[in-house]
C-alpha cells in the first residue's frame, strides 16, 4: 500500500468511527507493536540510503496525520460522552420538591420562653427544681402545716408514704433558693415548671399543668413593687394598654395576699366572653412573702422583705391564644397544635 492509501484509509477510518473502542482498535491498527505506522518506521532501515529521507518525511506525514486525527476524533468523542452522561442526570429543579415536615415551638413553651425574658430583663434569674417533692417544701416551710384545710385544694400523688410527694405548686422554690442564698443575699428569680394535683381533667383543670413562680427578696419591699413588676409582664405579653388591679386574697405563705386581674385586652372592658362580662381577667395569685416563711428560710423579717407570685401558664397561654380547652396543650394532637404554628412571631 503506497503512502496515499494509508493516508486515505486513515482518514476513512477515523472519520467513520463513532465510539472509542473502536477509536482505540484502529490506534492498535495503526500504533500498536505490530501497527502499520510502527512497521513502516521500521522499514527505514531497509531502503537504501539515498531515499531514506524522503521515505522517512512520508512516514512522518502519515504519523503526523494520524495523530491529528485521532486527537481530533478522540476528544469529539469524549465530549460527547461527557455531554450523553450529563444529559442522564440532569435534574429537573422545575419539579415541586418533596415536603419536609419541620417542627414548630410548642405554644407553652413559647409563653414561658417570652415571660422568662421579660423577666430576665428586669435581673431575674430562671430558676429549676424538683417535680418529685417533700411535703417539708412543698407545704410545711410554705406556713401549711399538716391538716390545714389549705391542703385540701392542692391534694396530689404521693410516692413514699407521705413525705414523698409530686409538688402541687412552684412555690417550694420560693424555700429551695432563699435556702440556698443563706439568707444574707437578694433575691429575684423565677421558676417555670411542672406541677400535679389530683384533679379530673376537663377544659380547665389538669391533673398535670404547669405555673410559674416569681420570687423577689430584698429590703424595704412593698406592694408597688410588686404592682410594678407584674404590671410591666402583663403588657408585655398581653399588650400596653392593658392594666391591672389588685383584689385582697388569702395564701398561707403571702401576708397581704391578693388575686391579680388584668382589665381585658380582648373587650378593652365592655364585657366578652373571655372576661365573662365582668371586664377583668384572674390571672396570678400573688403577696408579700409571710415573716414566717422569710425566717425559716433564714432571712431575717426585720431586715429583709419580699414579694412572690404565681401565674398559671395555661392560662396565660389559653388567654394569648385565645384556646379554650386547657386539654389541646397535652393531647399532643398534631391538627390543634398546627393552628397554633407561630414561628415567625
Ligand atoms: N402557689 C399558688 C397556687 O398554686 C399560687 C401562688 C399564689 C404563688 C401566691 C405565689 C403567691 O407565689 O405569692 O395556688
Amino acid at each position: 500500500m503506497n503512502m496515499e492509501d494509508i493516508k486515505l484509509e486513515i482518514k476513512n477510518e477515523i472519520e467513520n468511527c463513532n465510539d472509542l473502542n473502536t477509536l482505540n482498535d484502529i490506534r492498535i491498527k495503526y500504533q500498536g507493536k505490530k501497527g502499520i505506522i510502527t512497521e513502516l518506521n521500521q522499514k527505514i532501515k531497509d531502503i537504501p540510503n539515498e531515499d531514506k529521507k524522503e521515505y522517512g518525511m512520508k512516514v512522518n506525514e502519515v504519523r503526523e496525520l494520524f495523530n491529528e486525527l485521532f486527537e481530533e476524533k478522540k476528544n469529539s468523542l469524549e465530549d460527547e460522552a461527557l455531554n450523553k452522561k450529563l444529559e442522564s442526570e440532569k435534574i429537573d429543579i422545575s419539579l415541586p420538591s418533596t415536603k419536609i415536615v419541620s417542627g414548630s415551638p410548642n405554644i407553652l413553651e413559647k409563653l414561658i420562653e417570652e415571660v422568662e425574658s421579660i423577666c430576665m430583663s428586669m435581673g431575674y434569674d430562671v430558676v429549676d427544681g424538683p417535680e418529685i417533692e417533700e411535703d417539708k417544701y412543698n407545704f410545711e416551710m410554705l406556713n401549711i402545716p399538716k391538716g390545714h384545710p389549705a391542703r385540701d385544694a392542692q391534694d396530689t400523688f404521693y410516692i413514699e408514704g407521705e413525705e414523698i410527694l409530686l409538688r402541687s405548686q412552684t412555690s417550694p422554690v420560693q424555700v429551695r433558693t432563699m435556702l440556698a442564698k443563706g439568707g444574707n443575699e437578694p433575691i429575684r428569680m423565677i421558676c417555670p415548671g411542672k406541677t400535679y394535683r389530683r384533679d379530673d381533667d376537663d377544659a380547665t383543670h389538669s391533673h398535670q399543668f404547669m405555673q410559674i413562680e416569681g420570687l423577689l427578696v430584698d429590703k424595704d419591699i412593698s406592694l408597688s413593687d410588686l404592682k410594678g413588676t407584674i404590671d410591666v409582664i402583663v403588657k408585655k405579653l398581653f399588650g400596653e394598654d392593658v392594666e391591672t388591679r389588685f383584689r385582697p386574697s388569702y395564701y398561707q405563705f403571702t401576708e397581704p395576699s391578693v388575686e391579680v386581674d388584668i382589665s381585658c385586652f380582648n373587650c378593652k372592658g365592655a364585657g366578652c366572653s373571655i372576661c365573662k362580662n365582668s371586664g377583668w381577667i384572674t390571672v396570678c395569685g400573688a403577696g408579700i412573702v409571710h415573716p414566717n416563711v422569710l425566717k425559716g428560710c433564714g432571712y431575717d423579717p426585720k431586715v429583709w422583705s419580699g414579694f412572690a407570685f404565681g401565674f398559671g401558664a395555661e392560662r396565660l397561654a389559653m388567654l394569648k391564644y385565645d384556646i379554650n380547652d386547657l386539654r389541646v396543650f397535652y393531647n399532643t394532637d398534631l391538627r390543634e397544635l398546627k393552628a397554633f404554628d407561630r414561628k415567625e412571631d
